[in-house]
């Protein structure tokens, strides 16, 4: 666990990390702190090695006993900066020193900043950053040397007065919930799906959930599942030796009478694609195709810690995808839970199909909204690239505020088209609908296709979030390493407070 203080004088530290923009000289602060230790920090100023460029570092050694060391990193044009790169600064620079072995940080806070976003808001910024980036999944790294370094403190520096000293600690109080909410969505993704199964899921879940008040938790077993006749997860589950859960977290933080948010996740714990196998390059990371499923699991957590005063479902249909002669199979027709029949084109589109009992159970909420997040479809990532996630809705608010919150926290939403031509192209004409449609061409807009399959099963306001883009957003970057990347529990965390 990493401490965190505030304070106007840095202490002892291994290293004092500097963020400076391109084109601006130092903070007064800085300047006082560059003339204590004897212009060090103006001395590379004026060599031109460091310019303040995006992510730009320089490592100054100091002959001072208690800040051995001082990180220059760049900011890049103050006007360009947003929450999105200045998180992935404060990333890179952790990350910087955690791989150089140091474990007690010092970081400068500017003014500026403060004054543009509010000390509270920086705060839950820097934590937030900072954790995200001091965690590694290297629990199977057998070299001690290879394991990351456990931070120990960062101590946040500047010239603060007594209101803004606060807001900072506040924020940063909220930002190691909100960050253990993303981080623990990364560990379940990050998990090998051999241990990873839907049974593991739901215990992870009742496990973690336990000790957090007002956060209750249910999982439905295979016989349940049956009775409330979800014949669409049953089916995905039929050709895997794990039988399929239906993870129900409840957290009623508000009067029972109002209505709740109800969150979706997608927890297909492996995708093999089932007996319409997927290649073998395309099966790689299918352990990650629960990372809906982590993300809301990792939201209604935070939500419940910081205690918001609303009523929040996250629901989780989770199964695996495999072949075997048990599997569901292509032509089967299959019966969801509120009574539509699908044509099964293909058992890789299985997202689709356990989304479609998980948005049916919703309506049992009679729920003021539902949002489902799902590594749907290959197609959101050729539309999107790898860093960015599509939004599909037909309700205009909340377009609005997903966009708004997610573009507040740093993560990037796209707004993608719902629409009749993409709800007819998923007609059947043997049953209700199919799992499998494009418009114009079996492979275009399929996107949207699948989206206009979940909507079938919606009787609420409802938004749709693909994010098969955002698994692969994480290959490991300068501010965050390799696996999970945790999408989407802080635009929810967001969009709920
Ligand atoms: N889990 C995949 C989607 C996916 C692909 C997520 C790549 C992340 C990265 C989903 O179940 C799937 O297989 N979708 C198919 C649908 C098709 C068969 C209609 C796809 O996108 O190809
Ligand atoms: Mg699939
Ligand atoms: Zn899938």
């Amino acid at each position: 666990m990493i401490t965190y203080s505030v304070s106007q004088m840095p202490s002892k530290l291994n290293c004092l990390i500097v963020p400076l923009f391109e084109e601006k000289g130092m903070d007064s602060y800085i300047k006082s702190l560059d003339k204590e230790f004897g212009g060090v920090i103006s001395d590379v100023l004026k060599s031109k090695d460091f310019e303040g460029k995006k992510l730009q570092t320089s490592l100054i050694y100091t002959k001072d006993k208690g800040i051995s060391r001082i990180l220059l990193i760049g900011l890049g044009k103050e006007k360009d900066l947003n929450v999105k790169k200045y998180k992935e600064v404060v990333g890179a620079a952790v990350m910087t020193c955690q791989n150089k072995k140091m474990d007690k940080l010092g970081f400068f806070v500017q003014p500026g900043l403060i004054k543009k976003y509010s000390a509270k808001k920086v705060g839950l910024d820097l934590s937030v950053a900072s954790e995200v980036a001091a965690y590694a999944y290297d629990e199977h790294k057998t070299d001690k040397d290879a394991k990351v370094t456990k931070l120990k403190n960062i101590e946040f520096v500047g010239e603060f007065n007594v209101a803004t000293k606060r807001g900072l600690e506040k924020g940063l109080e909220e930002g190691i919930l909100v960050s253990s909410g993303v981080n623990f969505a990364r560990h379940l993704g990050n998990t090998p799906p051999t241990i990873m199964t839907p049974e593991y899921l739901a215990s992870e879940v009742q496990k973690n959930f336990k000790s957090i008040p007002k956060l209750n938790v249910k999982v439905l077993n295979k016989q349940e599942i049956t009775k409330l006749g979800m014949g669409c997860l049953l089916a995905v589950a039929r050709g895997s030796e794990h039988e399929p859960k239906f993870i129900i977290a409840e957290y009623w933080g508000a009067d029972r009478k109002r209505k709740p948010t109800v969150l979706v996740g997608k927890g297909i714990t492996f995708d093999s694609g089932g007996l319409s196998l997927k290649p073998g390059q395309f099966m790689t990371d299918m352990k990650f195709d629960m990372l809906g499923a982590a993300s809301v699991i990792g939201a209604i957590k935070v939500a419940a810690e910081l205690k918001l005063k609303k009523n929040i479902i996250a629901l989780v249909p989770a199964a695996e995808n495999m072949p075997s002669g048990t599997a569901f199979r292509p032509d089967d027709i299959l019966k969801a839970m509120n009574g539509k029949t699908i044509l099964v084109e293909n058992t890789d589109a299985e997202g689709r199909l356990v989304l479609a009992d998980g948005l049916s159970y919703a309506s049992k909420y009679k729920p003021k909204e539902v949002i489902d997040l799902a590594t749907l479809t290959g197609a959101c990532m050729a539309a999107l690239g790898l860093e960015r996630s599509g939004l599909f809705t037909p309700e205009e608010k909340m377009n609005e505020k997903l966009s708004y919150v997610s573009n507040s926290v740093g993560e990037q939403l796209w707004r993608m088209p719902l629409g009749e031509e993409y709800s007819e192209a998923m007609k059947s004409e043997i049953a209700d609908i199919k799992n499998m449609g494009g418009v114009g061409g079996e492979r275009y807009g399929t996107a949207s296709t699948a989206a206009a399959f979940l909507q079938v099963f919606t009787d609420y306001p409802w938004a749709h979030i693909d994010l098969a883009s955002a698994i692969y957003g994480s290959k490991g970057k300068p501010w965050i390493r390799a696996g999970a990347n945790g999408f989407g529990v802080q635009t929810l965390v967001e969009y709920l407070r």
